[in-house]
């Protein structure tokens, strides 16, 4: 069985082939350099380059014969998520493959079950899982494959643009998470600088009271280098605390001891570390992906496919579903 998966839903271009359970090819063309000046995602410049480059990407992945072609359907952004429905239609009608939509978010979380080039079915249900990217944060309850409940989100800026705002407050450029975590770990004080962001009696998840707090810090103080080593270090301090604390109380509501932490701002070492600390693996499973898969990448939508084919809701909706609130995250 030969899937082929699109992934089109922000800044990265994807194309993954898989065979069975192994990953064939995973061709992945970031548009960092090209949002770069913005400090954030421009999405009319985002879809401009899918479509300047999915065709090649289609082309460089050597596709011979498909049985089913996968792509992100949401969330997203709009004019990204039709390119890749597009270019995943034009795939199906010329080599009859079934076409599946495939959700972003779901993606992220099955990016744990890929290992090297390998996929492996090894998530345990139920399960918690935390989904922390440029775009979403959210915790969800995970019944088993394909049966999903929201129990958290975030009620304004997403924990990554959170790190990309507070990056673009201190100039460090874009992507703001790898810059902050690089600088972070240079702080000689560690102290306390910012509070840690609480939506109280709730799931739900707030970082733009956070991102206020630096932008008045920096605005108030002499920002030195050494400074700037403290203040990111704080940063990040306290929204992995923010993060973790809601993390354990739905573990605890829900009595489960597998948990799932996924999505771009996984790559940070810091806030792996204080999950493995939190969750020690005696007692708990804790799922996170290779760093290499925890940004958007089209082969966990290439594993999302694989687990909706073997568990019969292959059929769901291919309309795309862009994400409503997602709009330029260039604006601080
Ligand atoms: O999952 P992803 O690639 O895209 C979305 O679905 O949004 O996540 C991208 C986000 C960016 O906001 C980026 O700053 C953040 O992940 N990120 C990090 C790190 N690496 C990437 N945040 C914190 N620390 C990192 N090391
Ligand atoms: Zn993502």
């Amino acid at each position: 069985m030969i899937l082929i998966a699109i992934e089109t839903s922000c800044d990265e271009s994807g194309i993954c082939v898989i065979k069975d359970n192994r990953i064939l090819s995973n061709l992945v063309y970031s548009q960092i350099d090209s949002h770069k000046k913005y400090g954030g995602v421009v999405p009319e410049i985002a879809s401009r380059e899918h479509s300047d480059k999915i065709a090649k990407l289609i082309i460089d992945s050597k596709i011979k014969k498909v049985d089913y072609v996968g792509f992100t359907r949401g969330p997203g952004l709009k004019g990204s998520l039709l390119i890749g429905k597009i270019a995943a239609m034009t795939i199906s009608n010329y080599f009859d493959a079934k076409l599946i939509g495939i959700n972003h978010l779901e993606g992220h979380l099955l990016s744990v079950e890929i290992k090297d080039d390998k996929i492996e079915k090894k998530l345990k249900f139920p399960l918690i899982a935390l989904i922390i990217s440029g775009g979403h944060s959210e915790l969800w309850y995970v019944e088993n494959y394909g049966k999903y409940s929201v129990m958290g989100s975030t009620r304004d800026d997403a924990v990554g643009e959170a790190f990309d705002k507070v990056a673009k407050i201190l100039n460090l450029g874009y992507p703001g998470g790898p810059a902050i975590e690089k600088i972070a770990s240079k702080s000689l004080r560690r102290n306390k600088i910012f509070s840690v962001p609480e939506v109280k009696d709730s799931f739900d998840y707030s970082f733009s009271g956070i991102k206020t707090q630096v932008a008045y810090y920096v605005r108030d103080n002499k920002v030195t280098l050494s400074k700037k080593k403290d203040i990111c270090y704080s940063f990040q301090d306290s929204v992995s605390k923010s993060l973790i604390k809601k993390l354990k109380l739905a573990v605890e509501k829900y009595r489960v001891n597998n948990i799932v932490v996924c999505g771009g701002v996984i790559a940070n070492s810091y806030i792996r570390n204080m999950i493995m600390e939190t969750f020690p693996l005696n007692k708990f499973n804790v799922f996170l992906p290779q760093k290499n898969y925890s940004s958007d990448n089209a082969a966990m939508i290439g594993v999302s496919m694989l687990r909706a084919i073997e568990h019969n809701y292959e059929d769901e909706s291919i309309e795309i579903e862009p994400d409503l609130k997602a709009g330029s995250n260039s604006e601080i």
